[in-house]
């Protein structure tokens, strides 16, 4: 499946759809290294950016992929806007399109909030992250760094150790990866990754984070959820990094020059050690540079390719 009118979820991609937004990000990456990183492909064009959640990377990286294409953003916090006079998640996608949005990025805590807007088809719909559900512009991005660092996918390992079971990025990456062509691997407690977790996504589920890391080329780091140790699904930030905590010994140890992962923003010291953001290894910093590409392929893809809906 080629990206069609909406990008809700990466069950909207096939391996063949999910290429082809990689390839469009690397030319939009070339206009992005150049001395003045714009174009005019979507001048005139409105995009709309509603986060109803906080954001730094995702929403930051819509608005800079708006403006080297040459389009207009609007962004609409939740806290600050009609949504506080309890304005619903349709009326405000209806607004948008009459303030003159040609595309819509949302951002909600329910899952499901991007494909509900979806079905206005008034315009658009890029999921932003909703809810546990997806966040596949992030799973795109996670797999356009990796194809970078090797060069190609297929038969690659990533594992990918946390909170699978409320993550959307691990959701959404996992099957885009596992699209690929690479052998995923979720670890992390057995309360949050349940084995249930390993078919639905096409990955094997292994608790214990030596096993899980020998191997790897990639390993992906997610942010523990302070609230999930609230309620007593996670060990405390102490027992999880001593069972589950990224360093360097114990990636050493099982995957030595594995290219680290990590969705942001890291808890220091609970999921990894902070000296491992320092290392050559570490694509922290290219996945944020990442998104920018990506998203600007998405944009591009769906307003001017004539993927978009009405
Ligand atoms: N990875 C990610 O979604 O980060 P933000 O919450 O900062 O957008």
């Amino acid at each position: 499946m080629a990206l069609g009118a909406h990008l809700c979820d990466l069950d909207d991609l096939d391996a063949q759809g999910i290429t082809d937004v990689l390839d469009t990000a690397e030319s939009m990456a070339e206009i992005l290294a150049r001395p003045i990183p714009r174009v005019p492909a979507l001048r005139g064009r409105t995009v709309m950016l509603l986060f109803y959640e906080a954001s730094t990377r995702t929403r930051h990286s819509f608005e800079l992929a708006c403006k080297a294409l040459g389009a207009d953003s609007l962004s609409l916090a939740a806290a600050t806007s009609s949504v506080v006079k309890g304005e619903s998640l349709i009326d405000t996608v209806r607004t948008a399109r009459a303030l003159g949005a040609d595309a819509v990025v949302l951002r909600h805590p329910a899952s499901g909030a991007a494909r509900l807007a979806a079905t206005l088809n008034l315009l658009p719909v890029i999921n932003a992250g909703d809810g546990i559900h997806a966040h596949p512009t992030q799973a795109l991005l996670d797999v356009f760094t990796v194809r970078r660092r090797f060069g190609r996918l297929a038969g690659l390992q990533l594992t990918i150790v946390g909170d699978i079971l409320h993550s959307r990025v691990a959701r959404s990456s996992a099957l885009a990866f596992a699209r690929m062509g690479v052998k995923v691997v979720l670890c992390g407690p057995p309360t949050v990754v349940p084995p249930e977790a390993g078919p639905a996504l096409g990955a094997r589920v292994c608790h214990d984070l030596t096993e899980a890391l020998r191997g790897a080329d990639v390993v992906m780091a997610l942010r523990i959820q302070k609230e999930r140790q609230d309620r007593g699904l996670l060990p405390s930030a102490a027992e999880y990094r001593a069972l589950w905590g990224l360093d360097a010994g114990r990636l050493a140890a099982a995957c030595p020059g594995a290219v680290l992962l990590h969705p942001g923003p890291v808890n220091r010291g609970v999921e990894l050690a902070p000296e491992l953001l320092d290392r050559p290894e570490a694509a922290v910093d290219s996945q944020v540079r990442a998104g920018v590409a990506v998203r600007m392929a998405v944009l591009y893809m769906l307003l001017e390719q004539g993927a978009g809906a009405a």
